[in-house]
Order: C-alpha cells, then structure tokens, then sequence
C-alpha cells in the first residue's frame, strides 16, 4: 500500500474522506494530522480500538485495513481515504461472536480485555494469512501487540484454538 500523502492544504484545513468501516461507507472532514485510531475513536464511536501506547508498540490499535493489519496510531485518517477497515466491531454477526472471540472467552485469554481488541484483530489477519500456524509462528505473528495481564499462554491457546474452529467452519460450508 502506498501510503504517501501529498496534501494541498493548510494544517488547520479539514480534508474530506471517505472510508468503509465494517460494511458501511462513511464520509467525514478531518484535520490532516488526526490520526486514523481517533478518527475511529472520536469521529465514528469505534471505542474498540484502544491507544495503549505513543511509540507504536503496544497494538491495542490493531485493525484490518484494505485486508492488512495495521496500528491505526501509525496511520493518519487521510491516509485512510477509499480504505476498507475492520474493527472488533464488525466481528460478530447478527449477536453471534465469530469463532476467534468464542476461542478468545473459551480459552481465558483476556484480563482487563484493553489489549484485546487488538489482539482479536491481529489473530484474524494472522490466521487469514496462515490458517495452520505452528506456537512459534503464533508468538512471533503476535509480537506486535502486548498484553500486562495474561502471560500470553492462554492468547496463544485461544489463536490455535480458533484456527481449529475456522477449519471445522470451512469445511461445512
Ligand atoms: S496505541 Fe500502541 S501501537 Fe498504537
Ligand atoms: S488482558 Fe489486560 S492487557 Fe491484555
């Protein structure tokens, strides 16, 4: 994805984007310099998607945008303009969790639940990426999103946990 931006206007001036988020199109002005994670935040009540962190470290940020995940603290909402994003949100349908919230709740692997968000986001880009990871390419699929509370065990049981019942999902449909 390209992400250069060249903006012809002031840094007071808004600019006008328009953005898909879980299905549906939005169109917003935004400052140049507001970041694409209060863009969520703020501008469209997405309190999902968590800022942990001012160095980009920590992926409580995590969404998918245009099929990737990306921190949304280290992207500009302009950037986002004629993007596609997915956040937790947009997981569940019609009430029911998708399989990676179930595997998360069964397997325990939220606390304080602030990093899972980003955790839960991240896990569906790792597993659309590599539907049969090994621990090792869990772990380092995951290395972008920190956790205070679990010990990151149950996290991990939870993503082999899900790519098990994604599995069993595809193979009846
Ligand atoms: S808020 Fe910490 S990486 Fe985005
Ligand atoms: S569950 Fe608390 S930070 Fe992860």
């Amino acid at each position: 994805m390209d992400m250069a931006v060249t903006l012809k206007v002031g840094p007071e001036e808004k600019v006008r984007i328009r953005v898909k988020v879980n299905g549906v199109w939005y169109e917003r002005e935004v400052e140049p310099r507001k970041l694409l994670v209060h863009f969520l935040r703020e501008d469209l009540g997405l309190t999902s998607v968590h800022v942990g962190c001012d160095t980009g470290h920590c992926g409580a940020c995590t969404v998918i945008m245009n099929g990737v995940s990306v921190k949304s603290c280290q992207v500009l909402a302009v950037q986002a303009d004629g993007a596609e994003i997915l956040t937790l949100e947009g997981l569940a349908k019609d009430g029911k969790l998708h399989p990676i919230q179930e595997a998360y709740w069964e397997k325990h692997a939220l606390q304080c639940g602030y990093c899972t968000p980003g955790f839960i986001m991240e896990t569906y880009w790792l597993l659309g990426e590599n539907p049969n990871p090994t621990e090792e390419e869990i772990r380092r699929g995951l290395s972008g999103n920190l956790c205070r509370c679990t010990g990151y065990q149950n996290i991990i049981e939870a993503v082999k946990l899900a790519a098990q019942k994604l599995k069993e999902l595809k193979a009846t449909q």
